[in-house]
């Protein structure tokens, strides 16, 4: 993924600082561990990477927002957001993926999260349930203030590639389909996003953004609640690529995309152009 790097806790704790210094008000923390485990238990870990670099953040940079997401993709070897539930033999299913030990598993990792100080947690495997039972359990261990960020409408895309590519968690065999959203049902979006709001959301989240300025546009008009899209990675590297190739005025292209996801109605962006956009609304 071109101009974007896998960062050690000293090289974050930097590019953190800058970030703050430019006037970005939150960032989004991917942990990607040195050993994988399919049943994902060094999402958990005491002393796992996310844990350790969210209390390194929360220690040597203030005043600005620490969002971790949470899910097992970049932990388990088979690169799926779940645990893959043992088939019996003979049987052939779409479901492959154990729901409801999966959301056990991310409530665990969400209350890690919070214990090490992170500010918000940000659930993004699409599991049934799984922002009311993370809600339930942080409540249940006093961490009432850290907020829900629910990747709430999430689209199986192509546009994730790049992101998969850096985060070393490409599914290794299947795809996403079975828990993320089919691209030509749009209703579903909405359903889905009611139904995290209802289990305790305080922002939800639709993902791709370009290839859904329709559902932001529903959601925005049907819900009153924060409303965050996703820039998501090959939205990011296809601009790059055209731009490196001289094809695009990148920086033209860059503030007609943003500018559109927010006419559309999103509240917040989460985007790989952060740092470029913040430095340019500083010098204006
Ligand atoms: C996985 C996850 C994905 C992204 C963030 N977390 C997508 C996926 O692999 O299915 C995509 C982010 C991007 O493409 O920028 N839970
Ligand atoms: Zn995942």
């Amino acid at each position: 993924m071109p101009g974007q790097f896998q960062l050690s806790v000293d090289h974050l704790i930097k590019e953190v600082k800058e970030a703050r210094d430019l006037g970005i008000p939150a960032v989004l923390l991917f942990d990607i561990p040195s050993k994988k485990d399919d049943s994902a238990r060094g999402a958990y870990a005491k002393d796992g990477l996310m844990q350790k670099a969210v209390s390194a953040l929360k220690k040597r940079v203030s005043d600005i927002l620490v969002i971790t997401n949470v899910c097992l993709c970049e932990h388990t070897r088979h690169g799926h957001c779940g645990i893959i539930r043992n088939l019996s033999k003979g049987e052939t299913s779409t479901a492959f993926i154990d729901n409801d030990l999966t959301v056990d598993i991310l409530a665990k990792v969400a209350l890690s999260h919070a214990e090490a100080g992170a500010d918000m947690v940000a659930p993004s495997g699409m599991m049934d349930g799984q922002v009311g039972a993370i809600r339930k359990v942080l409540d249940g261990a006093r961490f009432m203030d850290t907020a829900i960020m629910a990747y709430s409408a999430k689209y199986a895309s192509g546009l994730y590639g790049p992101f998969r590519q850096a985060a070393q968690s490409a599914p290794q065999s299947g795809d996403r389909s079975s828990y993320q959203m089919d691209i030509a049902n749009s209703n579903e979006a909405l359903r889905e996003v009611e139904l995290d709001i209802q289990e305790g959301a305080d922002i939800v989240m639709v993902k791709p953004a370009l290839t859904s300025l329709d559902i932001i546009y529903r959601v925005k008009q049907k819900f009153n609640i924060p409303l965050a899209a996703y820039n998501v990675s090959g939205e990011y590297s296809l601009v790059k690529a055209a731009a490196q190739c001289g094809w695009v005025d990148e920086s033209k292209i860059i503030w007609e995309i943003l500018r559109v996801i927010k006419r559309a109605g999103a509240d917040i962006i989460i985007t790989y152009y952060a740092k470029e956009i913040a430095a340019q609304l500083n010098r204006k």
